[in-house]
């Protein structure tokens, strides 16, 4: 059986759908499971190739940070080598305090038993899926590994098209009546995965609508997954509206240091799972997964967790800068998809964009173009920029849409990231300006060669 993965021509982009688990063309009939390289770790590679190669390509594809290491982080992880025994499934208690004071000064009182560690949420994601007792609904378009993983855990996926507004959140009324509809199949919804800042959109959800959604996931009795990786990355902190503050009781959060803290080879992630019975239950079965896959976070990097969600000056100072560096390279980024005539978002968090081509359509009427992944084989082989299509992230494969990371535009060495991260005017820094000059052309000449 072929997991949410898409038929897959060599080295061409492609990616996991938002079907549930399905025979698919590149099925092997042998009756063993293949999940598809995810879109984003393969564009990456193929984007290194082409630079190998001598082929200059300014890389939008993929979601890392990009920024190094905080000084104090490199410093505890040294500190830290010796801790080589394993230790408690969940996390040390240092290490779980720390993260229950974040939350808990971001107005979420939380318990050190409330959280749990793994090597990235990525892991949790996965486990939480696993332990579900049904289907799961997922905004449409949404990050590339939700669907692949329910597919994984053998979780049916209800996809509901994101409202207008912006991504990381079902239309409340789609969902309501997909959530009708698959009842009436007989199907099972159990829980709702949320996105807030998003990734592929890079918007942050209105509090109107996080509310509508709690509320809907209140009546049809459904545990709410808020995915808020991006949180501190909000441009606008004060915008950030999370579930946990609406129905405490049925929202786990996920998080970790891969974004805001650009720590994502570190793999650290959490979850702060619900005070109470559900939250016991969940707890329970979590860590059941957890010691049969993963045992525990790796110790060192336990004690990078309880410094970083320490909050020391110094993290905090770190963090501000990140968030201000890609907020304006992101909206840097969004003038020139807007100038080029493409119709994008605004970006609110995170590092993302997701343009849609579809009002140059005309203009690309004989380069063959008739979908998003033909748009980024054309982007990256005739024009040097590589992104992703919209449908690694389930979107509708004829739509022209693509997902444009701005985070791999900081420079290519330490020392230029530095002076990014730093910059009171990292647009005038010639690395960052020359991609995006780069970009501008690329985008001017698309269609008409
Ligand atoms: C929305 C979203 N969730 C989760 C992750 C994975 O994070 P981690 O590094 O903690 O596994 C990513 C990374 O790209 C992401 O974009």
């Amino acid at each position: 059986m072929v997991y949410a993965a898409r038929n897959e021509l060599p080295g061409r982009i492609s990616a996991p759908t938002l079907a549930a688990p399905a025979a698919e063309p590149n099925d092997t009939g042998r009756g063993d499971t293949v999940v598809a390289h995810s879109a984003t770790l393969e564009i990456d590679e193929r984007v290194r190739a082409r630079r190998a190669a001598g082929q200059p390509v300014v890389h939008l594809g993929f979601g890392e940070a990009g920024l190094p290491v905080l000084p104090s982080v490199r410093e505890v992880l040294a500190g830290a080598a010796d801790r080589n025994a394993y230790g408690a499934v969940a996390g040390s208690v240092p290490a779980r305090e720390a993260a229950a004071g974040y939350f808990t000064r971001r107005d979420l009182a939380t318990d050190p038993d409330q959280v749990i560690y793994a090597p990235g949420s990525k892991a949790l994601l996965f486990a939480l899926l696993a332990v579900l007792d049904g289907d799961v609904v997922l905004p449409q378009p949404c990050w590339v590994s939700y669907a692949a993983q329910a597919a994984l855990a053998g979780r049916g996926v209800i996809p509901v098209p994101i409202p207008d507004e912006a991504g990381g959140i079902p239309d409340p009324g789609r969902m309501e009546h997909a959530l009708r509809a698959a009842r009436a199949e007989g199907r099972v919804p159990a829980a709702v995965i949320l996105t807030l800042p998003d990734n592929p959109t890079g918007t942050l959800a209105p509090a109107e609508l996080v509310d509508e959604v709690c509320a809907l996931a209140e009546r049809e009795d459904l545990l709410i997954i808020s995915d808020e990786i991006y949180r501190d990355l909000a441009f606008q902190q004060g915008d950030f509206h999370g579930p946990a503050t609406v129905v405490a009781e049925r929202t786990v959060i996920t998080t970790g240091l891969s974004k805001a803290t650009a720590l994502g080879g570190y793999r650290v992630g959490l979850a702060r799972l619900p005070a109470g019975a559900r939250g016991m239950t969940l707890r329970t079965e979590l860590v059941g997964v957890a010691s049969e896959l993963w045992s525990s976070l790796a110790a060192p990097m336990q004690e990078v967790a309880r410094h970083v969600y320490g909050e020391p000056d110094d993290v905090v100072d770190y963090v501000g800068r990140c968030r201000r560096l890609h907020a304006t390279v992101s909206k840097a980024v969004h003038r020139v998809f807007i100038s080029a005539g493409t119709r994008c978002l605004e970006p609110a968090g995170g590092f993302y964009l997701y343009p849609d081509f579809a009002p140059l359509r005309g203009r690309l009427g004989g380069t063959g173009v008739a979908g998003g992944a033909d748009l980024a084989e054309l982007l990256l082989t005739r024009h040097g920029v590589g992104v992703l299509p919209g449908e690694a992230f389930g979107d509708d494969p004829r739509a022209l849409r693509v997902r444009v990371a701005t985070s791999l535009l900081y420079g290519e060495t330490e020392d230029q990231r530095w002076q990014s991260l730093n910059s009171e005017d990292p647009l005038s820094l010639p690395w960052v300006a020359e991609p995006l000059d780069r970009l501008r052309q690329a985008l001017a000449e698309l269609g008409k060669r």
